[in-house]
């Protein structure tokens, strides 16, 4: 890919490149060397001597030795004229990296779709059973989640865990390939300006009252009626949460943020957005059929 917009520096590194090449033959031609030995042997010295009579023969450089030399500077000229390398000249071959690896991509899903597509048409439920099933979606897994979920699936602070059996946006099969497919975003409010800090603190207070946790029941209850005027759109009015939304269960021991009452004031001081990103284009229904089977076969057991 040539970058640069003016047409300047591509003529520049095309003439530099050029006469670069032009100027190694010529090198190459001047210092191979004298010509074959000959018995007069004194003739023809390079001009070095040292220890007063130790002279240097300009003997000429080995053939198979200076052949190579020839042999780069021709693949060279070669290669520049085959592939992008002077300027913005593209090469004959109008190679670039990103047709090299569209070609790759293509090559190895006309040799792998099959695989995925034979499990396509059958439900997720049935499949979780199916070991071969599984295993190509641990690979998959592996290949492309567990960067933010983990090898085990187990999550990190602000990435769910998918092992449990307890889930944001639903565990069924299909809310499992809907999440995967299209991607989820959710959307904690943050509630800094809009409730003073007492307040907080009080909501706080019932959050924590919640898991059963111990706590302040003055101050749970009046966050109470806060919960219920500010949070129970979401959270639902026993805080159960609502899988439509996203809006996670507060009243279980299962933190995707932290559960200490710092973490807490945290999240609804400052709102939360976790984001997972879509795979429908990237990676294909086949291959996120295979998924869902595997994260669902996880928590089944
Ligand atoms: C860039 C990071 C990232 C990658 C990559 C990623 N996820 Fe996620 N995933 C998240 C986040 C963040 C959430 C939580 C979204 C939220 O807060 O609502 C999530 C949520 C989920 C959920 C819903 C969990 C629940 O409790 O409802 C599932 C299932 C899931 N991911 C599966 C996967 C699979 C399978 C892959 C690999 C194809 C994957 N994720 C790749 C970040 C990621
Ligand atoms: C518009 C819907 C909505 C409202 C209103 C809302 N929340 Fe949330 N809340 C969410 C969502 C969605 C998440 C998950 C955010 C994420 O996945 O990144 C969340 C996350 C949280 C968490 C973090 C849970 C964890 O597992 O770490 C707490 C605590 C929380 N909310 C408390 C509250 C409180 C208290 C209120 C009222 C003051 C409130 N929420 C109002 C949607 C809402």
């Amino acid at each position: 890919m040539f970058d640069f917009t003016s047409s300047f520096w591509g003529i520049f590194i095309l003439v530099t490149t050029v006469l670069s090449i032009v100027a190694m033959f010529v090198l190459v031609g001047i210092f191979k060397g004298g010509k074959k030995v000959t018995s007069d042997r004194d003739e023809d010295t390079t001009g070095h001597i040292w220890d007063e009579d130790l002279k240097e023969l300009n003997n000429p450089l080995p053939g198979w030795w200076l052949n190579l030399f020839y042999i780069t500077l021709v693949f060279g000229v070669i290669y520049l004229i085959l592939y992008p390398g002077l300027g913005s000249f593209k090469g004959v071959k109008k190679w670039t990296q990103v047709n090299q690896y569209e070609d790759e991509v293509k090559a190895a899903s006309e040799k792998y779709d099959p695989l995925y597509e034979q499990f396509v048409n059958q439900d997720i439920a049935a499949l979780a059973d199916n070991p071969e099933a599984v295993k190509i979606g641990q690979r998959l897994y592996s290949a492309y989640c567990t960067t933010c979920h983990g090898s085990d699936a187990g999550g990190a602070r602000g990435f769910p865990n998918l092992r449990d059996d307890d889930w944001l946006w639903g565990g069924d099969p299909n809310a499992i390939k809907t999440t995967i497919m299209n991607g989820r975003q959710g959307a904690m409010p943050a509630w800094k300006e809009m409730i003073e800090d007492e307040e907080i603190d009080q909501v706080t207070e019932y959050v924590i009252s919640l898991g059963g946790r111990a706590h302040d029941s003055a101050m749970a209850q009046k966050g109470k009626n806060i919960f219920s005027q500010y949070c129970a759109v979401c959270h639902g009015v026993e805080g159960k949460g609502t899988p439509m939304m996203g809006a996670p269960n507060l009243t279980d021991d299962i933190w995707l943020y932290g559960g200490s009452k710092a973490s807490i004031v945290e999240t609804i001081n400052g709102g939360r957005s976790g984001r997972m990103p879509p795979h429908k284009e990237f990676l294909g229904e086949a291959r996120v059929h295979l998924l869902a089977t595997y994260i669902y076969s996880l928590s089944k057991d």
